[in-house]
């Protein structure tokens, strides 16, 4: 066989490996929740690593990995999966938690450079200002992998792949749930929209999926637009603040669960019923969301899938062994009416 074939073939492997993780294994391909199992089949749990070649286990592998920080119940479930499945790997995971800053990101990137660790993963916190300190990775010979959140950089080859979400979509899920709802309305459907952090790849892209989507009817109007920095006090004090300046909202669109669970609060303590008096939009489907939705008080989740960690271990072990590995490798979701959250609760771990 020749050596350009056998790369190919290992090649073919590595991605059907990765595709198979990022599919939860068993999942038919579709973005339905009955076909996600409630998310289940989109937590690609442990089950999904490969076993190491013989070879494979020789080396200890050092991964740093920084954290964005602890903002959500989507982050801490981020954190746990990349912990539980770093140890069920035989990884030795060093991991730093950001505290929600790009500076911090930075220092902990520079530490795992001295240290000279095998592979540096990192959720950046925002999307610009990672050039120099990519570059400094590059130079030192240490591939870095991105997962949840992307960088801007226009050179690619300073990161080996990206794993995650595709939050663009996301955002268009949302926003084609709500054109459905209103598709009969006569009169200015009042949207207010409590966004992710400023900078971030899911705020910018959440915003740009579901304004591009929602543009194909003018009724729909986003009346006010703010970040809730992803954390449910933040959510609850921007809504009162929407609440106080706006007397006819109709729709809360939340960038993610927390800040709508956040809303939630505001809105009960304004004496209005949410999912009823203000419709719900929100994104993640962490369990506290779910509960929401099966009670009525969130209307549509678009799931957010936070359990990478499995994804992201193969992924190590293979760039460490001089695989190559897909560019981006992007993770299965599904969406959720009160209904089917009602149904998948009992299956949601996190
Ligand atoms: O990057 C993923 C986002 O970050 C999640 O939607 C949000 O909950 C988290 O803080």
């Amino acid at each position: 066989m020749k050596a350009t074939k056998k790369k190919g073939l290992a090649m073919l492997a590595s991605v059907m490996l990765l595709f198979s993780a990022a599919c939860g294994g068993n999942n038919g391909g579709t973005n339905t929740p009955a076909n996600n199992n409630g998310g289940a089949s989109t937590a690609p749990t442990t089950e999904t690593s490969a076993s190491p070649a013989p070879e494979q286990t020789d080396k200890q592998i050092t991964l740093g990995f920084s954290q964005v920080g602890a903002e959500s119940g989507w982050r801490t479930a981020n954190t746990q999966s990349i912990q539980d499945s770093a140890k069920e790997a035989g990884i030795e995971l060093k991991f730093s938690d950001a505290q929600q800053k790009q500076e911090n990101q930075i220092k902990a990137i520079r530490t795992f450079i001295q240290q000279k660790v095998d592979v540096i993963a990192f959720s950046p916190v925002v999307e610009s200002g990672w050039d120099t300190v990519l570059k400094e990775a590059k130079d030192a010979g240490i591939p870095v992998i991105l997962t949840d959140r992307a960088v801007d950089s226009s050179d690619t080859s300073l990161y080996e792949t990206f794993i995650g979400s595709d939050f663009v979509e996301e955002g268009r899920r949302a926003g084609t749930w709500l054109v459905e709802q209103y598709k009969d309305a006569s009169e200015d459907i009042n949207i207010v929209e409590l966004q992710g952090t400023t900078g971030s790849a899911p705020a910018n892209d959440r915003m740009a999926g579901f304004a591009e989507v929602i543009a194909s009817n003018p009724k729909l109007k986003i009346i006010a637009s703010q970040t809730g920095d992803f954390t449910r006090a933040k959510g609850k004090e921007v809504m009162q603040a929407f609440l106080k300046a706006h007397e006819d909202i109709d729709v809360l669109y939340a960038h993610n669960d927390d800040m709508a669970l956040g809303a939630i609060q505001a809105i009960e303590a304004a004496g209005l019923k949410p999912g009823v008096d203000i419709k719900i939009i929100s994104v993640d489907g962490v369990k506290d969301g779910f509960i929401a939705a099966s009670e009525g008080k969130i209307n549509f989740i678009v799931e957010c899938n936070p359990l990478l960690g499995p994804q992201l271990m193969q992924a190590v072990k293979d760039v460490v062994e001089g695989k190559e590995i897909p560019k981006r490798i992007v993770t299965e979701e599904g969406v959720f009416t009160s209904e089917d959250a009602k149904r998948e609760l009992p299956n949601r771990k996190y």
